[in-house]
């Protein structure tokens, strides 16, 4: 049977892509950011994941404003990377699982949730940047990806609760899959970040601190957080944290924290990374 093994948190900003890409991880601003994520490399070489669930936001890229989905689930063979202004990143095409996500779909949309089917799109900084920061430069990328596309960027975003109980139909719908997988999810955006208005550049570190300890050991309190709060504490596009949330879900109520870690500021964007192991 597939199993979720792990779940990952990490911020997604797009400067992050854009310093691995043009070589520049080693300059003293990037240097340490990057050396958080050490471990998780190490780790995830290890683990070797056959699918990730990879929850993230696109942001108006595959997505026009023209229709944005709550919830979309991307069931194709493979996504490539947007075009987000500067020509697609030089990265790898994400190959994706049709025939687990169609059982995604399946399950997850009868336990009543009303998720999107895309059977074609391109993704963005959302997706890639954190594939980036934790596999680095491959010619390919070493295991399959399931695109979870959630709605943070025009209002009303989905509560924190209903991403948390997303989470849970989606374990289930993994625990009743057919073919033995090693099922990693992962829940991206945030931490506190406002890119625009006269709050712009307003970072939180008081509030991420306390979401980080939250989600890993108190996430049925988290999950009911308004999302007001976040828009007012942690910036209109610290909202990108309810994704998190979907990964937590999708996890035992208790979980080994393997890494945790925190880094103001990269771009106008605290990077908050968690990388979580399931109790059996
Ligand atoms: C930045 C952060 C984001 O989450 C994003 O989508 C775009 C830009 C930033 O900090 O620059
Ligand atoms: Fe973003």
């Amino acid at each position: 049977m597939a199993k979720i093994t792990a779940g990952v948190a990490t911020s997604h900003v797009p400067a992050i892509g854009a310093a691995i890409d043009l070589g520049k991880t080693q300059e003293p601003y990037w240097a340490p950011l990057f050396e958080g994520y050490e471990f998780a490399k190490q780790w995830i070489a290890e683990e070797k994941p056959d699918v990730i669930l990879l929850v993230y936001n696109d942001h108006a890229s595959a997505f026009s404003m023209d229709f944005v989905p709550t919830f979309a689930i991307g069931c194709a063979e493979k996504f490539e990377p947007a075009d987000e202004g500067w020509g697609p990143r030089p990265v790898p095409t994400v190959e994706g699982h049709p025939r687990l996500a169609s059982h995604l779909a399946q399950s997850v949309i009868q336990q009543d949730f009303d998720l999107t089917i895309v059977n074609k799109m391109d993704v963005d900084h959302g997706l890639t940047v954190p594939l980036s920061l934790m596999f680095g430069q491959p010619d390919a990328w070493p295991c399959k990806v399931i695109p979870i596309a959630v709605n943070v960027v025009l209002f009303p975003p989905p509560s924190g609760r209903r991403c948390y109980e997303l989470g849970k139909a989606l374990r289930k719908a993994v625990d009743s899959f057919d073919e033995d997988l090693n099922v990693q999810i992962w829940g991206t955006g945030g931490m506190s970040h406002q890119l625009q208005g006269p709050r712009a550049g307003l970072i939180n570190q008081e509030f991420d601190k306390e979401f980080l300890e939250k989600i890993v050991n108190n996430p049925e309190e988290l999950s009911r957080k308004p999302h007001i709060d976040y828009v007012r504490e942690a910036g209109s596009e610290g909202i990108e944290l309810v994704m998190w949330l979907i990964m937590r879900g999708a996890l035992n109520p208790e979980v080994i924290e393997k890494k945790r870690f925190y880094h103001v500021p990269a771009s106008n964007t605290a990077v908050g990374h968690l990388v979580l192991e399931n109790k059996e």
